[in-house]
């Protein structure tokens, strides 16, 4: 990790926070990983539930966790959770991990008519045709990652620091372009919206019809 580097995924968090329906009540983290969108989650919804397949990850999460934020060592394909109780089901740089039909109607599921699905997750290169987007990525990525390690030390303020468990947290690299997720995700979530990101992620935005 070099001394310009920056986390993509802590980038996209306010994006996330902003496709919360107001005034929800339960909200859903699924693969929180060390926890950071489960606690921003945790500041404004009542009840925030959250579960990740890695005891090591769990284990971060849990320090520090507040009294409602719920914690669990949980696989996404086989955790048992309430059908409709969610009036958002989140994630951040997971649902490449697994297997889209089986995970995407599982994550619907718990949610409550009205909720809002929203992930944001990593594409892989859409190559000749997203060069544009890689190359904007690309030049931004070390302009903005200069501007942040000048700036931290004046300020003090993290501007996308990895996290200390950035080294232990499970990676992978995606496997599908965002518009192979997006036919792979409206053949399960009609409707759904799929879109590339710059800092190569997809944001998968569904709302469960009333
Ligand atoms: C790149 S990390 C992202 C963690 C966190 N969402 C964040 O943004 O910092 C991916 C996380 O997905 C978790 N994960 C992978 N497969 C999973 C599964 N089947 N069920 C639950 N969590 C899973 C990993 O343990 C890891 O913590």
């Amino acid at each position: 990790m070099g001394v310009t580097d920056w986390s993509h995924n802590s980038w996209y968090h306010s994006l996330l926070l902003r496709q919360i329906p107001q005034r929800a009540e339960r909200v859903l983290d699924v693969g929180c990983g060390s926890g950071t969108l489960a606690r921003r989650l945790a500041a404004t919804v009542p009840q925030v539930d959250a579960f990740d397949s890695s005891p090591v990850m769990l284990a971060e999460a849990r320090v520090g966790a507040p009294a409602n934020l719920s914690l669990q060592v949980a696989d996404a394909l086989t955790v048992e959770l309430p059908e409709d109780a969610y009036d958002a089901v989140v994630s951040v740089a997971v649902l490449h991990h697994l297997p889209l039909v089986e995970a995407l109607p599982r994550m619907a599921g718990w949610l409550r008519p009205g909720g809002v699905l929203a992930a944001v997750a990593l594409p892989r290169a859409d190559l000749p045709r997203g060069l544009p987007v890689e190359a904007a990525a690309a030049v931004a990525h070390h302009g903005l990652g200069l501007a942040f390690s000048a700036l931290r030390p004046m300020t003090g303020a993290d501007l996308f620091r990895h996290e200390d468990s950035h080294g232990d947290m499970p990676v992978s690299d995606g496997a599908l372009t965002t518009r192979e997720v997006r036919t792979a995700a409206e053949a399960v979530l009609p409707g759904v919206q799929v879109r590339r990101l710059l800092f190569w992620r997809y944001l998968l935005v569904w709302r469960k019809p009333l």
